[in-house]
C-alpha cells in the first residue's frame, strides 16, 4: 500500500525554545507515530543567510539534534540527518536549476520579504535566490508527499509542486503516449484543439488550477472524441506521462499559541524566549520577573488578566480550576502576582523535566548523537541515490 512520506527541515540558527516545542516539534511527534518521517538539519539553507557567520551554524547543528531528541523525536521511528551530509541534494538542486525559470524564483514572496527585513545582510546572492529550489530538491529527492511547514513556507511547497510538474512534463513522457494524445487533439478540431493546448500549457507551466478545470470541462463537452481519446487527453492535461518526481503537499503547522515572556510571539529576535533545556533556576527567574498588568502597581490594586502576559501562559499550561483562581484572584486583588506565577513556573519546569532527562545521555556521550546522525544520513542517502539514478537517466546523464 501507498504510505505518505513526511519530510521537514529546520535551519540551525539558534537554540530551540518553547515556541518551537509547542508549534513544530509537538507536530513532529504526532507525525512520527503515523508516517515514515525524515527530519533534517537544513545547514545549507542556514548558510544562504548566515554565510558570513559559519560559527553560528557550527554551534547549533548538534545542539539542535539534541533538542529534537530531548523533545521526544525518536530515531527508531524517524530518520534524522544533516542536509550537507547527503550531497545528492546539491546535485538535484543543480539539475533542477536547468529547468527553473528565473521569474519563478524572483516571484516567491519570501525572496523580496526577507531581503527587505534582514537589512543587516546582503541577500542579493545566487544562493539566496535559489533558496526555494534547494528546498524543492530536499523534498523531491525523497518523493515526500507531506511537508509540515509554517504558513510562511507554504509558497515554497507550492513552488516545489510546480517544479515537479515541469520536470515530469519535460522528462516524463512515455513512448507512444504523446503521439496518441496529439492525434486525439487533432480530432477535437482546430478551435477546441488550440484551446486545449493553451489550457494545458497554462496548467502545466504555471500551475493554474482554473486552466486545469477549464481543460476538463472542454473534454467533457466535446462531441468529437470517443471514450479512449477522452481518457488519454485527461491524462495528457495533467502530465500524463511518467511521474518521476512526486508533487508534495504542504501540511500546515498551526502557529504556536506559546507567548513570549513579554506577551509577544516567542522569538529569538524579540529576546523573550525560554529555551527548551534552560536550567530550572533561569526559568524560575525569568518567569518571576515577567511583566504583569501594568495597572497592578501595588499588591492591593486589582488587575486584568487579559492585559497580562502571565495569563497567556496560564492559557497554555493551566487547568480550568487554576484559570478560574487566576481570574478571580487577579480582579479582586485576592492573589499577588508572584503567587499567580507559581503554577506557571511549576508547569514549565514539569514540561522541561523529561526533556532534560532525555538529553542528558547525549550530552554525556556526544558519540551517541553522531551515531544516530550517521545512521540517518545513510538511510536518507540510500533513498536519495535511487531518485538520482532516475533523474540522471532521463536528463541524458547515464554513465557506463
Ligand atoms: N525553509 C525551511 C524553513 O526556513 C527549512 C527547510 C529547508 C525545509 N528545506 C526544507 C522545510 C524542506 C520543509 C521541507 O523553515
Ligand atoms: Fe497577571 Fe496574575 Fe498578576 Fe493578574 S495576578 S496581573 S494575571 S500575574
Amino acid at each position: 500500500m501507498f504510505t505518505d512520506t513526511v519530510l521537514s527541515g529546520m535551519r540551525p540558527t539558534g537554540a530551540l525554545h518553547l515556541g518551537h516545542y509547542h508549534g513544530v516539534l509537538k507536530n513532529w511527534l504526532r507525525l512520527q507515530d503515523r508516517h515514515p518521517c525524515l527530519f533534517f538539519v537544513a545547514d545549507w539553507h542556514a548558510l544562504t543567510t548566515h554565510y558570513e557567520s559559519p560559527e553560528v551554524i557550527e554551534a547549533n547543528v548538534w545542539d539542535m539534534v539534541i533538542d529534537w531528541l530531548a523533545a521526544g523525536v525518536d530515531p527508531t521511528k524517524a530518520t534524522l540527518f544533516i542536509q550537507s551530509r547527503v550531497p545528492e541534494h546539491a546535485e538535484l538542486h543543480l539539475l533542477l536549476s536547468m529547468i527553473t525559470p528565473l521569474g519563478w524564483l524572483e516571484r516567491v514572496p519570501t525572496y523580496k520579504d526577507q531581503q527587505e527585513k534582514l537589512t543587516d545582510k546582503d541577500l542579493s546572492t545566487y544562493g539566496f535566490l535559489g533558496y526555494p529550489l534547494l528546498q524543492s530538491a530536499d523534498i523531491l529527492i525523497y518523493r515526500a508527499n507531506l511537508v509540515p511547514v509554517g504558513e510562511d513556507q507554504v509558497p515554497h511547497v507550492e513552488f516545489t509542486r510546480e517544479i515537479a510538474r515541469r520536470f515530469n512534463h519535460i522528462y516524463g513522457r512515455e513512448p507512444g503516449f504523446e503521439e496518441r494524445a496529439e492525434a486525439a487533439i487533432r480530432k477535437l478540431g482546430n478551435k477546441l484543439g488550440k484551446a486545449y493546448r493553451d489550457l494545458r500549457a497554462r496548467y502545466q507551466e504555471q500551475g493554474d488550477r482554473e486552466a486545469l478545470e477549464g481543460g476538463r470541462q472542454l473534454l467533457e463537452q466535446s462531441q468529437n472524441i470517443g471514450m479512449e481519446d477522452r481518457e488519454r487527453l485527461f491524462g495528457f492535461l495533467e502530465g500524463g506521462g511518467k511521474m518521476i518526481l512526486a508533487e508534495p503537499e504542504a501540511l500546515l503547522t498551526e502557529a504556536s499559541k506559546m507567548p513570549g515572556l513579554d506577551g509577544h510571539k516567542m522569538s529569538k529576535s524579540y529576546n523573550n524566549t525560554i529555551s527548551l533545556r534552560e536550567s530550572a533556576d533561569s526559568v524560575t527567574k525569568k518567569i518571576r520577573t515577567m511583566p504583569t498588568d501594568p495597572a497592578r502597581v501595588r499588591r492591593t490594586d486589582p488587575g486584568e488578566p487579559e492585559k497580562c502576559p502571565v495569563w497567556q501562559f496560564h492559557q497554555v499550561y493551566s487547568d480550568a480550576a487554576t484559570r478560574e483562581w487566576v481570574q478571580k484572584g487577579c480582579r479582586s486583588a485576592g492573589i499577588g502576582c508572584l503567587e499567580c506565577k507559581q503554577p506557571v513556573i511549576d508547569a514549565v519546569l514539569a514540561e522541561q523535566e523529561p526533556m532534560r532527562a532525555r538529553a542528558q545521555p547525549f550530552i554525556d556521550d556526544p558519540g551517541l548523537v553522531r551515531d544516530i546522525i550517521t545512521d540517518g544520513c545513510e538511510r536518507a542517502r540510500t533513498k536519495a541515490r535511487e531518485t538520482m539514478v532516475e533523474v540522471r537517466t532521463v536528463m541524458g546523464l547515464t554513465q557506463g
